[in-house]
């Protein structure tokens, strides 16, 4: 489980910073405050898995604050030639780890005896879900606005 709570909270830290960096690069005033609000999110997650490491164990919340922010899948290697691919790229990047998040900390759930625990995973899996969603119709606009671009 100490495994399993490092991987988890590597990704929210992972995805916090880049959260955070494509709220500070855009100019969309709907994408930045998306993106603001799911780094926020994403930090609260840590938070979160900080407290369900501490059920588990008194020394595990100690031992997650040492962890570092990675990916457990990578992003395309692609030839970018515009902002805008830039970003879209990014998104579709982020939409695939949400996915596995949702996936993750289901599986997670359904794992889980103890109710409160249960319920804890059970909050974060709809979180990324609803995060899931939100890139997803971000997505759909972006590519609706830059059809010509991003091909
Ligand atoms: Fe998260
Ligand atoms: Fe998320």
């Amino acid at each position: 489980m100490l495994e399993k709570l490092q991987g988890y909270y590597s990704v929210e830290l992972y995805s916090e910073i880049e959260y955070k960096r494509f709220a500070d690069k855009t100019d969309n005033v709907y994408a930045k405050s998306l993106y603001t609000k799911l780094a926020e999110d994403e930090r609260r997650h840590q938070g979160i898995l900080k407290d369900i490491a501490a059920f588990y164990h008194p020394d595990w919340r100690d031992i997650l604050v040492e962890v570092k922010p990675s990916t457990p899948i990578q992003p395309e290697k692609l030839t970018i030639t515009s902002e805008v691919q830039e970003a879209y790229h990014a998104m579709k990047f982020h939409l695939k780890l949400e996915f596995l998040a949702v996936t993750e900390y289901r599986k997670t759930a359904q794992e889980t005896r103890e109710p409160k625990l249960r319920d804890l995973w059970l909050n974060l899996a709809s979180d990324e879900e609803r995060h899931h969603r939100e890139i997803n119709s971000l997505l759909q606009a972006f590519e609706k606005a830059y059809k010509e671009i991003i091909k």
